[in-house]
């Protein structure tokens, strides 16, 4: 089977495919004006799977994905934009988690939803390594506040930056300012070098962070932990990372002890616009 191929008597030549494809390699035949990829491009196709999704007849497929690989689209999505928006206003960081830990297939859907982020040429760089296990999590947890405590001897002014201070005593309080108690760690990486690594990483923990939302599951940012796992070799260890991976970011997870029962407000929208 050749790597792009269109069915002629499915193919209605109404050119989405070609308009469509990012890269540009496809083209009408000047004879049949049927689509067809540019000779020698196929280390070109990004393997985005645009061109046989956007296609309504099904005439389109491209050898490395399957046909079967492709889930239909309802006709019109099932949320309207009104609720769409509500439910993106609604998303708040938690900071208060119940114990009772989330099943590991809903976790697991949770991931399956972050893969869908977009990424700079399709490349997909983003990895994951999910703490499922509570006592890990609140191991991890203890163990950033272990760097925190080296950190304040060895550096004091980068420290003071990050107010660890109040983090350990907070800690020895046992108040969990890290990872806030959750049972559940997400934790993005990519290969060190990798372009566009912290925007990819970025916009899948953001569409991780929103599955959870759709799932009612809470999630939060873990910024303390993010730096930690950046300077500290034992935390590195732990997490199965080696020198040339790098971590992006990470997403605390559990069920939120508490409901929101507001929108906080903003304070206007922060845009300029150029009519
Ligand atoms: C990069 C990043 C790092 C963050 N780190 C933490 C953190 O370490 N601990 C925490 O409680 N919240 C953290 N947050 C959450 C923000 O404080 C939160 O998004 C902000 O206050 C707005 O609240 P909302 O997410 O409920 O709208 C972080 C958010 C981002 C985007």
């Amino acid at each position: 089977m050749s790597f792009f191929t269109a069915d002629a008597d499915a193919c209605k030549r109404c050119g989405a495919c070609i308009q469509e494809c990012p890269v540009l390699i496809l083209i009408a035949d000047k004879e049949t004006g049927m689509p067809k990829m540019r000779t020698g491009s196929e280390d070109v196709c990004l393997r985005c799977g645009h061109c046989v999704a956007v296609c309504k007849t099904g005439a389109v497929s491209l050898a490395p994905m399957p046909p079967e690989g492709f889930v239909p689209l309802e006709k019109e999505l099932a949320v309207t934009s009104d609720q769409a928006e509500l439910f993106l206003r609604s998303r708040r960081s938690i900071r208060c988690f119940k114990q009772r830990p989330v099943p590991h297939d809903t976790l697991a859907s949770i991931l399956r939803g972050a893969d869908w982020a977009p990424s700079a040429s399709n490349r997909r760089p983003v990895r994951w390594v999910m703490v499922e296990d509570p006592n890990k999590t609140q191991q991890l947890a203890s163990m950033v506040i272990d760097w925190m405590t080296t950190l304040r001897r060895d550096d004091p002014e980068l420290a003071k930056k990050y107010g660890v201070a109040g983090l350990i005593a907070a800690w020895r309080k046992g108040q969990d300012c890290i990872l806030r108690g959750a049972p559940h760690l997400a934790i993005a990486y990519t290969d060190e070098h990798t372009d566009w690594s912290d925007v990819d990483g970025s916009i899948a923990l953001t569409y991780l962070e929103l599955a959870a939302h759709a799932h009612k599951v809470g999630a939060c940012w873990a910024g303390y932990f993010i730096h930690a796992v950046r300077e500290s070799e034992a935390l590195r260890e732990f997490l199965g990372l080696n020198d040339g991976q790098h971590i992006c970011g990470a997403q605390m997870l559990g069920y939120g002890r508490y409901g929101y029962h507001k929108v906080p407000m903003r304070n206007g929208l922060p845009a300029r616009w150029i009519s």
